[in-house]
């Protein structure tokens, strides 16, 4: 163990595809523990979102960086509330649409955008003052190699799409989208997040896989407080 590992707080890393339940299960685990969730997939949908508010085209490099800058001096992530706020604006209610979500899949083949967004995430996770669940896509790989625990969190596209859809309807009411419509459209984000070149999602060498497709969210998040007591995490 390092001097780095003695003082930083302890970081549990959560990859996985979209909707294996990453949000839901880490968001309570973390409210029982007293622990900060740390939702990364949020940072790259606000900045898709800043990009389409700035007029910006999602795959435009230099045009990007701008909005880059923008979002590093004018983000605030609020850890209690679990709000994000770009200047005054508060972008939460925009971040689980189905807008934000293709959006921040473009960007975040970028890797300008992997690079400007890795600082933030470290920064949110190490500033957490117990632990920190931090989910995404290459957290245990490229955001914190060195995770106390890492966990890849899947389930079949079936599950998958059901709870997107879910989610959806949550954010922003009725949706003329199908079951079949979420499901073609995650397996094209799940092909687009593990082919890119940079950061592709990929299972870590040393992470435990973690399969919710036959668990409820109560099941899930019992089992993942008992994956991180078995590791000595917490109590
Ligand atoms: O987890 P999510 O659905 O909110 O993620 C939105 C998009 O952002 C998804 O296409 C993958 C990408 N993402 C990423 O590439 N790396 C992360 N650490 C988090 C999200």
């Amino acid at each position: 163990m390092n001097i780095y590992s003695m003082t930083r707080p302890k970081i549990v890393a959560v990859d996985g595809p979209a909707g294996s339940g990453k949000s839901s299960i880490c968001a309570t685990v973390c409210r029982d523990l007293n622990w900060s969730y740390v939702n990364t997939g949020a940072l790259y949908r606000a900045v898709g979102l800043l990009a389409g508010d700035r007029g910006v085209p999602l795959t435009e490099g230099p045009a990007l960086s701008r909005v880059l800058h923008e979002f590093a001096e004018s983000a605030r992530w609020e850890h209690e509330s679990a709000r994000l706020f770009v200047g005054v604006e508060d972008f939460t209610p925009r971040l689980n649409t189905v807008e934000a979500g293709n959006a921040a899949s473009c960007v975040a083949k970028m890797p300008t955008v992997r690079d400007a967004l890795m600082p933030h995430q470290r920064k949110l996770s190490l500033t957490a003052p117990r632990g920190a669940i931090v989910d995404g896509r290459d957290i245990g790989t490229v955001v914190f190699p060195d995770a106390d625990l890492k966990i890849f969190m899947t389930a079949s596209l079936e599950q998958r799409a059901m709870r997107r859809l879910k989610q959806i309807e949550k954010a922003s009411g009725p949706t003329e989208f199908s079951h079949d419509d979420i499901m073609r459209a995650i397996a094209l984000r799940d092909q687009q997040d593990s082919q890119r070149d940079s950061a592709p999602m990929r299972i870590a060498d040393d992470a435990i896989v973690f399969d919710t497709s036959h668990m409820n969210l109560e099941m899930a998040i019992e089992s993942l407080k008992e994956l991180l007591r078995a590791k000595g995490l917490v109590k």
